[in-house]
């Protein structure tokens, strides 16, 4: 019998025309934006901001993002129930990791006095430190690890998904400045229920390389 795991990321593949009747119940949603919140990080970074695009406005902004480039992902964004855009932090200082040692010293994992020994981890950040102060392949490394526990957990809610490259980094800084506050979003994922009879995508037959061309156990 496969592993219901299996099944779950055997069935789940990129939705490439959506329902736009339909919307993911805000149950659901609670679980997905929670399990986001809990994905894992180098040194418990965190460098991420999740930016749920829900409203028919913030939609038509988005939507204006596609001006330029990437048009094929842009019937997505007013067809589809959400789109996430996944932002990370390119500048991440001592005083964005201070936050999670304080948060972890609130949490009762990390105690009060061992607030200045919490801070060695940053060492992992200052060797992905630029001598500009850049972090943002470290960080953006981070954000992608959110993005693949979120794919995990749509599949086991049977929910679908598009995650997007094909985004205007450029454009999506300008229009939702005020929201990324100088985080970097150049992924966003999308989120609904496939079209019924329309999605090409949703009969083809999964495609992987094979386990002997990847995989080696030594
Ligand atoms: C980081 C990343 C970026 C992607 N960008 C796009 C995109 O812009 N548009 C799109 O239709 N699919 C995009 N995809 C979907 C991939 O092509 C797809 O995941 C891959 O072919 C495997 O197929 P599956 O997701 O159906 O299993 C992206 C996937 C990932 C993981």
């Amino acid at each position: 019998m496969t592993h219901p795991i299996i099944t779950d990321l055997q069935n789940r593949y990129t939705a490439k025309k959506y329902d736009a009747s339909k919307r993911v119940p805000q149950a659901d949603l609670d679980v997905v934006y929670e399990a986001m919140r809990l994905s894992a990080s180098s040194i418990n970074s965190q460098p991420w901001k999740f930016i749920v695009i829900e409203s028919d406005a913030a939609k038509q902004r988005m939507h204006d993002t596609f001006a330029n480039k990437f048009q094929f992902n842009q019937p997505h964004i007013k067809s589809a129930s959400h789109i996430i855009l996944f932002a990370h932090n390119p500048h991440y200082t001592r005083a964005d990791y201070a936050k999670v040692v304080d948060k972890g010293i609130e949490d009762g994992r990390t105690k009060p006095e061992e607030r200045e020994q919490a801070f060695g981890g940053f060492a992992f950040a200052e060797i992905n430190t630029d001598e500009t102060g850049n972090t943002a392949t470290w960080t953006k490394s981070q954000t992608y690890l959110a993005l693949g526990n979120t794919l995990h957990v749509l599949a086991r809610l049977g929910i679908d998904s598009t995650t997007m490259e094909g985004v205007d980094s450029q454009l999506i800084s300008d229009i939702f400045k005020d929201e990324l506050d100088g985080y970097v979003c150049e992924v966003a994922l999308a989120i609904g229920y496939h079209h019924g009879d329309e999605d090409y995508n949703a009969g083809l037959p999964k495609s992987r390389l094979s386990s002997e061309a990847v995989m080696t156990v030594i």
